[in-house]
């Protein structure tokens, strides 16, 4: 089982996605046309758009589809707004598959491109009636920037402690995961318990997704992951493998030797350090944290009545957390 045999069913509602998301850019101006258009067509897992669409089989006005096609595009639209911000700030190359604005053009022309795209969202949200909805987007926007800002704050920061790393990831990425199980639930005219439970599902759920991130950074290869092995550590990341690594003193002492020459860390200087992580129980500890989440994601799915979309949030969580991209 993998992402694309959960996405047949949905293959109908995810081209319309597709097409709206494209006439939401409507880029005439050639740079950002170049640049936008071409983030969207390089595709992506569209995974929030699919929790609004899956969320939305919970509402009483589920075939009241405009709205819910223009919630998941708005959360598609904010999600790549970001993405294109976060690779200027951790100086990526590569972003699904194709060279990142950033790369292609300059820091500047990506910072009006990520500007861009979120006011295409803005637009996209002006037209969606419930204010509601409004309200818990810009609010998790807030969210996601705090977290971001969090992020470059503890950067090298090796007294940071498991509950920072956690308020940190819920923000950067949880946050908006839960509210595209809320939007999308609340753009269908669900009831306000299954909206609740929808919203624990896909916050645990986010969780899992960057946890899971966090881990194949140290254990999969460039080739998989786009970017060298360890990115995250050369760019001064404390992930979860890590925190659980540095419980151990010689892991410790010699990750402050390798951080000393902080400005300068090429993947070679850290080749070691990945090995002491690999070779050590953090992994493992790392992914029973995640599971610990994915279960209580399906416990927040128990308490939903019994429909198609539940046993594909079921399905998603288990792929989530087997993920290898
Ligand atoms: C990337 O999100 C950023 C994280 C929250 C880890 P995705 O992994 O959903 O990125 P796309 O949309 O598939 O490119
Ligand atoms: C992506 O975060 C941006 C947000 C979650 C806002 P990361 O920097 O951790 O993820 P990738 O590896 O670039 O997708
Ligand atoms: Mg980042
Ligand atoms: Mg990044």
């Amino acid at each position: 089982m993998n992402l694309s045999s959960i996405y047949h069913p949905l293959q109908d509602d995810l081209q319309i996605i597709e097409e709206t998301l494209i006439e939401a850019i409507d880029a005439k101006h050639p740079v950002l046309e170049k640049s936008s258009i071409q983030l969207i067509k390089a595709g992506g897992k569209r995974i929030r758009p699919v929790f609004v669409l899956l969320s939305s089989q919970f509402g009483d006005d589920k075939e009241n589809k405009e709205q819910i096609y223009k919630t998941a595009v708005a959360l598609e639209l904010i999600h790549m707004a970001t993405l294109v911000h976060d690779d200027v700030v951790d100086d990526a190359t590569i972003r699904r598959g194709i060279p990142t604005i950033k790369h292609m053009y300059d820091d500047r022309i990506a910072m009006y491109s990520g500007d861009y795209i979120l006011a295409r969202a803005l637009e996209v949200i002006a037209s969606i009636s419930n204010l509601e909805i409004h309200k818990e987007l810009s609010n998790t926007l807030v969210k996601i920037v705090e977290g971001e800002v969090d992020q470059i704050e503890d950067q090298y920061n090796l007294n940071q402690t498991l509950r920072n790393y956690l308020q940190r990831i819920k923000r950067k990425t949880a946050l908006l995961i839960a509210i595209s199980c809320k939007l999308g639930a609340l753009a269908a005219g669900a009831k306000r318990e299954h909206v609740h439970q929808l919203y624990k599902y896909g916050y645990y759920v986010g969780m899992s997704f960057q946890i899971i991130d966090d881990i194949l950074d140290i254990t999969s290869s460039p080739e998989q992951l786009g970017k060298p092995t360890g990115s995250d550590l050369l760019e001064g990341n404390i992930t979860l493998p890590v925190l659980f690594a540095m419980k151990d003193a010689t892991f410790l002492n010699e990750l402050k030797r390798v951080f000393q020459n902080r400005h300068d860390l090429k993947p070679s200087d850290i080749g070691h350090i990945l090995d002491m992580i690999i070779d050590s129980d953090a992994v493992k500890k790392s992914y029973a944290l995640s599971d610990a989440y994915l279960k209580k994601a399906n416990r927040a799915l128990a308490k939903l009545p019994q429909n198609d979309a539940k046993q594909t949030l079921q399905m998603i969580a288990n792929i989530i957390g087997k993920r290898k991209f």
